[in-house]
């Protein structure tokens, strides 16, 4: 029955109470409140609000740059967040991407359940919760992941149904990788690393750029949170750090539920327009020496309104060592992490429950 994913679960019951299945430990509940903020009312889940730093697109690829790339630096070190404007995707793409996904998620649950595989290679993955097989207690979500890249080799795989599904993603996916190349020339800047200087280096897997230009790997994931009756009980996700580079996120700009971990706190993302919440994963804290976090983020779940976001993970190519740059090593700062293989990285990540980020600290 939880099998076939909370869409169905809300649809066919009516239900009034979230099963047993669904409910959190008290401890790891989203109203559970740290012992030091016991005396402090404005943690009540959903209270507190974070604006994160907001980068402007168009003026890191203008005269600014300079600047804007000081604001990207502080950004990537102290939230491992931003808001992401002015970034040259039409709102057209953006706004049919989330139609299509709302259309695919509000189909009859035999159409949905075409896709349902537990093959995590697959190039279209249907499921439900977190990391279904594994996770003790479920998730309140729905998804939908999509493999994106070689696009041309993914793309006959996908959904058929709705029928412009594929044009639309597909659109969708070359413009959220070129934009997350452009970002990623921006964030390596930002770290002193200029790619031109390494030509003499023979060390290739420092070429980052030219690697991720190449090939490089993008899954996009289209989530559906529905109504949940009693959401103080349950999570849409639980904390977790995103594996690879960058994430592009793409949110529900009426419901809010993205949090984040901010100084020791749980914080809700207030959504603005016309932007990607774009994060960093853990393979750039690695590459970045630490310099740079992936910060541990968790999805609430509304009483009332069904949420839909759709998030575009970005990364090496899968043949890939993932190791910090040299560049970032010396006396003063020592490496911090092991050098990983991406299939060992992945065969990790998908044999442990989610509990924060417990790659990243079996790599130190
Ligand atoms: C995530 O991808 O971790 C969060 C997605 C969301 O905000 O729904
Ligand atoms: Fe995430």
């Amino acid at each position: 029955q939880f099998q076939k994913g909370v869409k169905q679960l809300v649809e066919n019951g009516g239900i009034h109470m979230v099963p047993q299945r669904y409910i959190l430990p008290a401890s790891e509940r989203p109203t559970t409140r740290t012992i030091e903020e016991q005396d402090d009312d404005s943690n009540v889940v959903g209270n507190q609000k974070l604006e994160l730093p907001i980068i402007d697109f168009s003026e890191l690829m203008g005269p600014n740059r300079f600047q804007v790339l000081q604001s990207l630096a502080h950004a990537c070190e102290h939230y491992g967040f931003f808001q992401l404007v002015n970034h040259g995707i039409s709102e057209e793409v953006t706004r049919r991407m989330k139609d299509v996904m709302g259309r695919f998620f509000n189909q009859e649950y035999e159409e949905r359940a075409k896709h349902m595989t537990s093959d995590m290679k697959a190039a279209v993955r249907y499921g439900t919760s977190f990391s279904q097989n594994k996770d003790s207690v479920l998730c309140w979500r729905d998804f939908l992941k999509l493999l994106s890249h070689p696009l041309s080799h993914y793309l006959p795989h996908w959904p058929q149904s709705p029928m412009d599904l594929r044009e639309v993603a597909a659109t969708y996916a070359e413009e959220t990788k070129n934009l997350f190349l452009s970002l990623m020339e921006a964030i390596l800047e930002s770290l002193g690393i200029k790619e031109e200087e390494e030509e003499e280096n023979n060390d290739n897997n420092n070429k980052i750029m030219k690697k991720l230009e190449e090939s490089g790997s993008q899954m996009m994931v289209a989530n559906l949170y529905p109504p949940c009756p009693e959401p103080d009980l349950t999570l849409g996700m639980p904390p977790h750090s995103d594996y690879g580079l960058l994430t592009l996120l793409l949110q529900d700009e009426e419901v809010e539920g993205l949090q984040i971990q901010f100084q020791g706190k749980w914080l809700t993302v207030k959504p603005i327009s016309n932007a990607f919440v774009v994060n960093l994963g853990d393979h750039l804290e690695i590459y970045s020496n630490g310099k740079y976090k992936s910060v541990l983020h968790r999805v609430l779940v509304n009483a009332k309104k069904s949420r839909l976001s759709v998030a575009s993970l970005h990364s090496l190519p899968f043949d890939c060592t993932v190791k910090p740059s040299p560049k970032l090593i010396n006396e003063a700062n020592p490496k911090r992490y092991k050098d990983t293989d991406f299939h060992t990285f992945l065969a990790y990540v998908s044999s442990q429950e989610p509990k924060g980020k417990d790659f990243l600290h079996s790599r130190k």
